[in-house]
């Protein structure tokens, strides 16, 4: 059986990255990594290519945001990409984008959406004086952190927490989220998983 081929955007660190591919290694996943891609020299690109997947690098920097999604559709197309996983990527995509892959795109966001959609969550969250925090892995739709819920994993927050050591707990749920999230998707199961 054919695997779904899954591209993987970051602009950062790339931790959820490094455990969707090292998930992906595993025989049994339905999806295999086509592509890892970063809008900057991220620190994740190394990490990807020491794992030995294919690797891009589509700079947004200086160029017009259409020029920038054409250049990043190109590589995806080019790479077999049939699924899109945000990874920390910091680029809001265009609708037009969106359009040409809906459906076909999830996103980690760090918190409990639909609350604190945007960023600085865990700050957002302290100031709430909320008693769980968490985050939740969704379909990308043209409105931002906005589209359908595939999962959410729950942290509680302590006191004296700080925006540092709040996303320092969460972090290890992302890891432990986006891999589930993922398989669920790829096998056809779009109900929300509750991680408590
Ligand atoms: C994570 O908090 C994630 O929720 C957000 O970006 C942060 C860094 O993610 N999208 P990563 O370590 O680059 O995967």
């Amino acid at each position: 059986m054919s695997r779904t081929r899954v591209a993987i955007l970051i602009s950062g660190s790339g931790s959820n990255m490094v455990t969707l591919a090292k998930d992906m290694a595993s025989p049994d996943h339905p999806g295999e990594v086509a592509l890892v891609a970063a809008n900057k020299d991220a620190p994740g690109l190394a990490k990807a290519e020491a794992m030995g997947l294919k690797t891009t690098l589509i700079p947004h920097k200086g160029r017009p945001k259409a020029e920038f999604e054409a250049a990043l559709d190109e590589a995806l197309r080019y790479a077999g990409a049939e699924v899109i996983c945000l990874a920390g990527f910091m680029r809001v995509l265009s609708p037009e984008f969106v359009a040409r892959w809906e459906g076909r795109i999830l996103n980690i966001h760090p918190s409990l959406l639909p609350l604190f959609k945007g960023l600085d969550t865990h700050a957002r969250a302290l100031d709430s004086g909320m008693a769980v925090h968490g985050c939740t892995v969704h379909g990308v739709t043209a409105a931002l952190d906005d589209g359908p819920i595939y999962g959410q994993a729950v942290v509680p927050v302590h006191p004296g927490d700080t925006p540092d050591t709040l996303a320092e707990r969460l972090l290890p749920r992302e890891h432990e989220l986006y891999p589930a999230v993922l398989r669920r998707f790829l096998a056809g199961n779009t109900a929300p998983l509750p991680l408590l």
